[in-house]
């Protein structure tokens, strides 16, 4: 959850770090620091709160370095102060690390440091590293070999990444467990390391991402890798196509409005190259299924967190009734401690944006041990996610820097889609002309998300002026778009802090309609689809009991203005993606609403973009 970046190489490491932080501030933003080699030593700066005040200190106290390590914290051991702001430093004064995950055994550890005669200055787990690093130096190990048996003695998840005053001219970063990743960018004569690419993205698209028990030795010139036993890796770098105007603001005053207007493009990346129209089918590149293991397939498991599972609740509709075959979907975080049914029969489909998430690759591990084979619908190129999974489908959409996730979510659904129709019609449930039909539908889907969103701001912000006091909304939804109303509710909660559910709207009068007052909204998806009159009728129930009811309905519906306070309209479009259209004005809703009450949009309290703990 953290943001790491280091530099070595001969510009100055405090603006390099600092600019890629920057870049990394919505991974995590209770406190920052950096470390650089500075005339000998090493020295610290670090502060509480945004980067923003690191930044401030460093005006006053500048270090003038070319080699240097840099953190943004989310608090997991110890409370968002100066002393557990990460870089953490040995009793010497000459090793510093940062770290992203937690290190589990770190009590014990630490008693026994502190009876050796260590000296602790923070509450931090990872201030451990630091220590034992010291010790293996102490005694006469060079960096990295003293960091290789750091490795062997923590355990959990980790991404670290350590720099010492003893052997200045190289930084040692690496990843055990699946807790953060560590990409390694490749420059001519200075390299860069960081949690995520977009970091670095302004200096080189050139990267080495490093697995699960590697480590990276970089210096100014190049990169060894080696595993936890000492051998050296022959590692091939990847290009990543991302530019790095795509993760700038863009004249948006919020990524995550500019995210939500992105969803045009990232739909229409995420389907591009991949239809055939004669004969039609669909070309999934990374899908390399044989037909027979198609059929062979009984039941489909899909596991995300959030947002992505959500979108994984969709997907069981796309692909019960396109492909006929059972789906369950499970929270990563339940299905890994619940000895799930699984075993080679099964599809894993495990659903993620940033690819990172422990949960999310805890399960498709315990699964892959099962023999599942497993899809990642994964939108981080390089990703542990992708590199774990036996199939690939990329959404493409491109970096995604607001913590709610928006574009990620709708190119999430139109990779589900995709892959439903994909294994319909392998398993030969779906004949040429209803492939066709699906096809062309998918095909128009860009021009009618750019056309939603380019209609007029006004009504949103209208309705957040009007409601952004209210205490708790209701989200109401039947079929595949109930997903969609706890997508909605969801964003609104992380954003504007406001309390929301959502709820089947037939589940409605089993206890939510006691909830129902003039001063509880209640948003009700009602497009003009196979349960439109049922959703009605849960309005017009709403509507007897004195509720406020804002709707999502299918253009030209007069009937349901009657029946509402308030109408957002969206396209007309086939049943199985209307959630991509419903819930564009979900999104739109909730950032007004957030913008109105002054709430910090791309960077919520206590939220983080990619959660690599569990
Ligand atoms: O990177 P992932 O898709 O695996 O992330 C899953 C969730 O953490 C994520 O969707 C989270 O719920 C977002 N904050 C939702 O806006």
């Amino acid at each position: 959850m953290c943001g790491i970046v280091g530099y070595i190489g001969g510009r100055e490491a405090t603006t390099v770090v600092l600019e890629g932080l920057q870049h990394l501030e919505y991974r995590g933003y209770d406190s920052a620091g950096l470390a650089i080699f500075h005339n000998g030593r090493i020295e610290l700066r670090r502060s509480v709160g945004k980067l923003e005040n690191l930044r401030r200190i460093l005006e006053s106290e500048p270090i003038i370095g070319y080699i240097g390590i840099g953190h943004t914290r989310w608090a997991t051991h110890g409370k968002p102060s100066e002393s557990n702001a990460h870089p953490h430093i040995d009793c010497l004064g000459e090793t510093v690390v940062i770290h992203n995950g937690i290190v589990e055994n770190y009590l014990r550890l630490k008693n026994q440091l502190q009876a050796e005669g260590h000296i602790f200055r923070s509450e931090t787990d990872t201030e451990v590293i630091a220590h034992l690093v010291e010790k293996h130096c102490r005694a006469g190990d060079p960096l990295v070999e003293a960091v290789r048996k750091m490795l062997s003695q923590v355990s959990g998840a980790h991404a670290i990444v350590v720099m010492s005053a003893r052997e200045p001219d190289k930084i040692v970063a690496a990843r055990l467990g699946h807790a953060g990743g560590v990409v390694i960018g490749l420059g001519e004569g200075e390299m860069f390391i960081a949690s995520d690419a977009p970091a670095i993205l302004d200096h080189t698209r050139r990267m080495i991402f490093l697995d699960n028990r590697e480590i990276a030795v970089v210096q100014q010139d190049g990169v060894v890798c080696l595993n936890l036993e000492g051998e050296r890796l022959l590692k091939s770098s990847q290009i990543v196509p991302w530019d790095p105007i795509a993760a700038a603001k863009g004249g948006y005053k919020h990524f995550m409005l500019k995210e939500i207007h992105e969803q045009s493009t990232a739909v229409m990346d995420t389907i591009r190259g991949r239809l055939e129209c004669q004969p039609p089918r669909l070309y999934l590149e990374d899908v390399l299924f044989s037909p027979q293991e198609l059929r062979n397939f009984e039941k489909v498991t899909i596991v995300a967190c959030g947002t992505a599972w959500h979108a994984g609740l969709i997907g069981k509709f796309l692909i019960e009734e396109l492909a006929r075959l059972p789906v369950e979907v499970d929270y990563a975080s339940e299905f890994r401690y619940r000895d799930p049914l699984v075993d080679e029969r099964t599809l894993l489909v495990a659903v993620t944006q940033s690819g990172e998430t422990v949960d999310t690759l805890v399960s498709m591990e315990e699964a892959k041990k099962k023999e599942a084979k497993i899809l990642g619908v994964v939108n981080v190129v390089g990703s542990q996610a992708s590199r774990i999974a036996d199939a690939l489908i990329y959404t493409r959409a491109g970096p995604e820097i607001g913590v709610a996730s928006t574009k990620a979510f709708t190119a999430q659904l139109v990779a589900l889609y995709l892959f439903a129709v994909y294994l319909g019609q392998g398993r030969g449930l779906l004949n040429e002309d209803r492939v066709r039909e699906l096809l062309q539908d998918i095909a128009e889907l860009p021009v009618l998300v750019g056309e939603t969103l380019a209609r007029p701001a006004e009504i949103y912000e209208h309705l957040a002026n009007v409601y952004f006091k209210c205490h708790n909304f209701l989200y109401l939804g039947r079929g595949i778009n109930y997903p969609v109303a706890l997508e909605g509710a969801l964003k609104l909660k992380e954003i504007s802090y406001i309390h929301a559910e959502g709820y089947p709207a037939g589940e409605m009068k089993h206890g939510p309609i006691a909830l129902i007052d003039e001063l509880m909204p209640v948003v009700a998806i009602a497009p003009r689809d196979r349960v439109y009159e049922k959703v009605v009728n849960n309005i017009q129930q709403v509507k007897a009991r004195g509720g406020i009811v804002i709707s999502v309905a299918s253009d030209g519906d007069e009937e349901i203005r009657e029946k509402s306070d308030h109408v957002l309209l969206i396209p007309r479009t086939s049943y199985h993606l209307t959630p991509v259209l419903a819930v564009l004005p979900l999104q739109l809703l909730a950032y007004y609403i957030a913008v109105r009450k002054g709430c910090d949009v791309d960077q919520p309290r206590n939220l983080a973009k990619s959660v690599t703990v569990e």
